[in-house]
């Protein structure tokens, strides 16, 4: 096990280069399932994410490979899949697993995947992305925990989600991509991690169009050839960098990020006395003394997003009042209240809601994480609290950032990493 252990009152200042999206290589990962020969994909986030997808390609017979020791970049040669199966052990790990479902039963008629099992966050079924597939012809049983698929060849039609899923989404884009016909998605995730997926897979020949939109239209194709793509930068860690400015009273320049992806946080930012400063693939957060509180209620993209909230809520734990965190995507995502409440914040929880009381200042304290955007609040907080913060169970932040301490370290922050 490891913790981060972080010497907090420093002003950040100085300039931290985005990776690339997580939640973008993904589902991306998961969709070379439904090519033929090479792919090649960079700008991929170095996070453990990344290498147990990698793993549960391995598994089914893909050849996972980075060129040169360059983390960044991955080579994937497709044939035809050795295995139809995810296994348990790998998607209780990681439940984004299940975005091999929709491709394996597109591109072979037959899926076995595990549920995926609830998380710290929330119950998370996929009830919606399983009803869709079944309405695209699929045989779904449900078998000791497994999801088994069966479909002679996916029929496109139409699917009105009664949510905008983000997984679902993507699940089923990639199963219309080579089903017969075409599917018409309705009240589809709108996130830009969407868009990416889309963009990729029409590289590859597919035919999608008004991914981002609303609605999403298929055209299903016969085949798809392996390409070369680059992700999209990561939305979630650029905003996070962004309130690390916000919390410590600093001033960052987040390089490498797409600032029209963080539009509801950079509004927020700048209601709670912010300047922020953008260009193409930029943006710069001044913070100009004290934050003035301002409420949130998380959504679906373009909404707040509900990766930002744990963050925010941490930066509203120093704000000069009193604010309102609403999750309304997520019904347990308030796990780091209590970790924050042991450095001195005053919050109170009810049902989705929580209500944040500003203090002078936090205390640095032992505290633990429980998953991968309450880790990041923790590590918030103790930028700007007084004295050490020992952050226990940082396996969670791994998941999702890349090598955090190296991209604080340069900006003024005093953190390091031990085993214990
Ligand atoms: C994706 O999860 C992201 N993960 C999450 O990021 C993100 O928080 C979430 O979208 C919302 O933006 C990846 O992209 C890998 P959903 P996903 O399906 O697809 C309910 C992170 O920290 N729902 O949009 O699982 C569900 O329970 C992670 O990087 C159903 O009820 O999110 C939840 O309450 C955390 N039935 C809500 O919808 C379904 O069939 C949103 O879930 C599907 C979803």
């Amino acid at each position: 096990m490891e913790n981060l252990i972080i010497k907090g009152g420093k002003r950040l200042s100085g300039t931290v280069l985005t990776s690339g999206a997580k939640n973008a290589a993904l589902p991306i990962l998961a969709a070379t399932i439904l090519t033929e020969g090479k792919t090649r994909l960079l700008n991929v986030p170095d996070v453990v994410d990344i290498d147990s997808m990698c793993k549960l390609l391995s598994n089914l017979g893909v050849a996972v490979s980075s060129p040169d020791s360059d983390r960044h970049t991955i080579e994937l040669n497709i044939g035809h899949l050795s295995r139809l199966e995810a296994p348990y052990d790998l998607v209780r790990k990681m439940r984004a697993s299940v975005i091999v479902l929709g491709p394996m039963l597109a591109k072979y008629g037959h899926a076995r995947v595990s549920m995926p099992g609830g998380c710290a966050i929330g119950e998370r079924p996929i009830n919606m992305h399983l009803a869709a597939l079944a309405k695209m012809g699929a045989s779904i049983e449900i078998d000791h925990g497994y999801v088994e698929a069966t479909a002679k060849r996916l029929v496109g039609t139409s699917i009105n989600l009664d949510y905008p899923t983000v997984g679902g989404t993507e699940n089923i884009i990639c199963a219309a991509a080579l089903a017969r016909g075409t599917t018409v998605i309705d009240n589809a995730a709108r996130e830009p991690e969407i868009v990416d997926l889309a963009d990729f897979l029409n590289k590859a020949g597919a035919k999608v169009s008004g991914a981002g939109t609303h609605q999403v239209i298929v055209d299903g194709v016969d085949t798809l050839s392996g390409v070369e793509h680059s992700i999209i930068p990561d939305r979630i860690e650029a905003g996070t960098y962004a309130l690390a400015a916000a919390i410590t009273g600093g001033e960052v320049t987040v390089s490498g990020c797409n600032p029209n992806h963080l539009g509801a946080p950079l509004e927020k930012l700048l209601e709670a006395g912010c300047e922020i400063a953008t260009s193409r693939d930029s943006l710069t957060v001044k913070a100009t003394g004290r934050a003035r509180p301002v409420s949130i209620t998380t959504q679906p993209y373009p909404g707040y997003p509900t990766d930002l909230q744990a963050q925010w809520l941490a930066f509203m734990t120093l704000a000069d009042g009193s604010s309102i965190i609403k999750e309304t995507v997520f019904e347990r995502r308030f796990t780091h209240v209590q970790e924050l409440r042991r450095m001195g914040a005053k919050i109170t929880v009810d049902g989705d809601t929580a209500v944040v009381t500003g203090v002078e200042r936090l205390q640095g304290a032992p505290v633990m994480c429980t998953d991968i955007r309450a880790s990041a609040s923790l590590i918030l907080a103790g930028l700007a609290a007084e004295n050490s913060t020992v952050i226990s169970r940082v396996y969670h932040l791994d998941r999702g950032y890349e090598r955090i301490e190296e991209k604080l370290r340069p900006l003024g922050a005093e953190i390091s990493r031990e085993q214990v």
